[in-house]
């Protein structure tokens, strides 16, 4: 039968006063410890604001966890010990149990209320800068992530920088990061800032520069076979360097004006398209008796000139432009010249098998207009 004891829960053992002094004087060596830490012996030193305030908050966080730690860790150690079972106890015995304690309740709700509201302050304010603020002369940089490599635009700089990003020191960047194919994320360590890079999405990050150097770019979203080649710290083959590896290099302003010169020039004729990514391709003066001979020599292993449901590997394309018993494509878009382009141009891999892409086929833009314009008479 349980007997509460009131006058036993008031107790908290004999040594608690000394058991407390001793977790102070413990945390407050943990916290000093984490105030002058040197960080730079597990991370590069910081190169960009706010990377400088992304590491205080890192210093506030660990030092009060480490008091948490102490306290928790070290009250359970000692109240295990003060409060075991005695010899004398029966077998069934339990503890004292507290409950309907005011005072205990009001303040284990008010500290870690009060300890999350800062922490959130902390957060919120750096998040801000980086997410929202729009810094005056900011200088607005592009990136995007293919499988396995970075590029970079600038404004004034036609079509893409391959290799290093430059960017000049102590000038505001708003960097703006997307990816041409899969997810990919752009991660600069030394500068403590990290954004998916994610197909369709533009992410936004702002930082300024605060020293001169290189930095190494990490992709830290795994993105196919050469995702660990996305790290300018991996070496390559027998110590050569890494040819996917991309540096992040800090100038001074001069240096920063003369590589972006002469990038102005090197891609002085660049066109400024962006890559494709649905069909485009001109179907316009498309040339069905071209189309027909090329149909023989690069479709027919695969497509029968018969209806759909005679196939080969793929469908029969026998009125695969008017046949109203299958008015969509395989991919299941609407049976369209441009649709049908779209095909052509990008491959299909589905359940009936795998057709490659125009590169591969070795089909040029007119080749598509031909073989639409081919596949159109068929009735
Ligand atoms: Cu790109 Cu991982």
């Amino acid at each position: 039968m349980l007997v509460e004891n009131r006058a036993a829960a008031a107790s908290l053992g004999r040594g608690f006063w000394t058991v407390t002094a001793v977790l102070a004087v413990l945390s407050v060596i943990g916290i000093i410890y984490w105030v002058i830490a040197p960080l730079d012996t597990v991370m590069p030193i910081v190169a960009a604001q706010p990377g400088e305030q992304v590491d205080a908050l890192l210093r506030f966080m660990a030092a009060s966890g480490t008091a948490l730690f102490i306290f928790v860790g070290g009250y359970l150690i000692y109240f295990s010990i003060a409060f075991r079972a005695k010899a004398s106890d029966g077998p069934d015995a339990i503890g004292v149990q507290v409950h309907d304690n005011h005072v205990l309740e009001f303040w284990w709700t008010l500290i870690p209320t009060i300890f999350v509201a800062l922490l959130s302050v902390l957060s919120v304010r750096i998040w801000y800068q980086i997410q929202v603020a729009q810094p005056p002369n900011g200088l607005v940089v592009e990136s995007l992530g293919h499988q396995w490599y970075f590029t970079f635009r600038y404004p004034q700089i036609n079509g893409e920088v391959t290799g290093e990003m430059h960017l000049p020191i102590n000038q505001p960047v708003v960097l703006n990061v997307t990816s041409s194919d899969v997810i990919h994320s752009f991660w600069v360590p030394a500068f403590r800032l990290k954004a998916d890079m994610i197909p369709g999405l533009i992410n936004t990050i702002r930082f300024t520069p605060t020293r001169v150097g290189r930095y190494p770019i990490i992709c830290t979203e795994f993105c196919g076979t050469d995702h660990g080649m996305m790290n300018a710290q991996v070496p390559g083959e027998n110590g050569k360097p890494n040819p996917s590896a991309q540096w992040l290099v800090v100038d001074t302003p001069t240096d920063f004006q003369k590589w972006y010169h002469g990038w102005q020039v090197r891609n002085a004729n660049v066109s400024n398209a962006l890559p494709t990514t649905t069909g485009t391709v001109n179907l316009a003066g498309g040339d069905a008796t071209a189309g027909q001979a090329l149909f023989a020599q690069k479709c027919s292993a695969c497509h029968a000139l018969g209806p759909f449901s005679q196939r080969i590997v793929g469908p029969g394309l026998k009125g695969v432009l008017h046949d109203p018993s299958h008015p969509n494509l395989v991919d299941g878009d609407p049976a369209t010249p441009a649709n049908v382009a779209t095909i052509l141009e990008k491959g299909f891999t589905g359940d009936l098998g795998h057709m490659p892409d125009a590169t591969q086929n070795g089909l040029s833009d007119k080749d598509i207009a031909n073989l639409v314009a081919y596949l159109n008479t068929l009735k």
